[in-house]
C-alpha cells in the first residue's frame, strides 16, 4: 500500500525524505502538519462513497505521528515555560482525539457513525488547533516569547516524524497511547 507523502503539501515527488530546513522551526513545521490535515478533513467531507475511508486513515495516521512528536519532544521542552493549564489541556484534548482515531481505525466506511466520528474529529482538532496557533496567548504565540530553541526542535521532531513515517510504511503503526485519560 503505498501512502500519500503527508505534512509536505510541496512535496509531489513521492519521495520521503522531507529536509527538515524546509521549515524555519518547529512552529513552522507544526503549523504546515496542521494545513495539511485540515485539507484532507476537507477532502474527507467532499468524497464519496468508496473513497472516505483511505481518508479517514491517512488524517488517522498523520494525526497519530503529530500527537507523538509534539507530545514526545515539543510540548515537554516548553514545560516550565509557558502557561502550564494550556499544555494539560493540550494532552487531554489530544487522548479525546485518539479515542476517536482509534475507533475509526478499527472501523470501516458505511459503519454506523463512521462520518459523524471524523466529523466531530475535525471539530475536537480546529479547537485545539485553534489553542495552539491563537495569536497572543496561543501556546505557539507563548512560545516564541520563551527561552527555548525552536531550531533544534525543528530538528528534533523532524527526526521522529521520519522514524514514524517509516514505521507507518512498514508495518502500520500501533493504537494511539493515552497519555492523560485513563479509560
Ligand atoms: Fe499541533
Ligand atoms: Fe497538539
Amino acid at each position: 500500500m503505498k501512502f500519500r507523502l503527508f505534512l509536505n503539501p510541496l512535496d509531489h515527488s513521492g519521495v520521503s525524505h522531507v529536509p527538515s530546513q524546509e521549515f524555519t522551526d518547529a512552529i513552522a513545521l507544526l503549523k504546515a502538519d496542521h494545513r495539511t490535515v485540515e485539507d484532507l478533513f476537507a477532502k474527507f467531507e467532499k468524497a464519496g462513497e468508496g473513497d472516505k475511508q483511505a481518508i479517514a486513515e491517512e488524517i488517522c495516521n498523520d494525526l497519530k505521528i503529530h500527537s507523538m512528536i509534539e507530545e514526545e519532544i515539543f510540548y515537554p521542552a516548553l514545560r516550565g515555560k509557558i502557561d502550564d493549564d494550556l499544555l494539560d489541556e493540550a494532552y487531554v484534548e489530544h487522548d479525546g482525539a485518539k479515542v476517536l482515531i482509534n475507533d475509526i481505525m478499527q472501523g470501516g466506511e458505511g459503519d454506523d457513525f463512521y462520518d459523524a466520528k471524523v466529523t466531530v474529529l475535525s471539530e475536537e482538532i480546529e479547537h485545539h488547533v485553534k489553542e495552539e496557533e491563537e495569536p497572543g496567548e496561543g501556546m505557539f504565540a507563548q512560545a516564541r516569547k520563551a527561552e527555548v530553541d525552536l531550531v533544534a526542535l525543528r530538528d528534533q521532531l523532524m527526526a521522529r516524524k521520519e522514524e514514524l513515517m517509516a514505521m507507518l510504511e512498514s508495518d502500520g503503526l500501533p493504537p494511539a497511547q493515552l497519555t492523560a485519560v485513563h479509560i
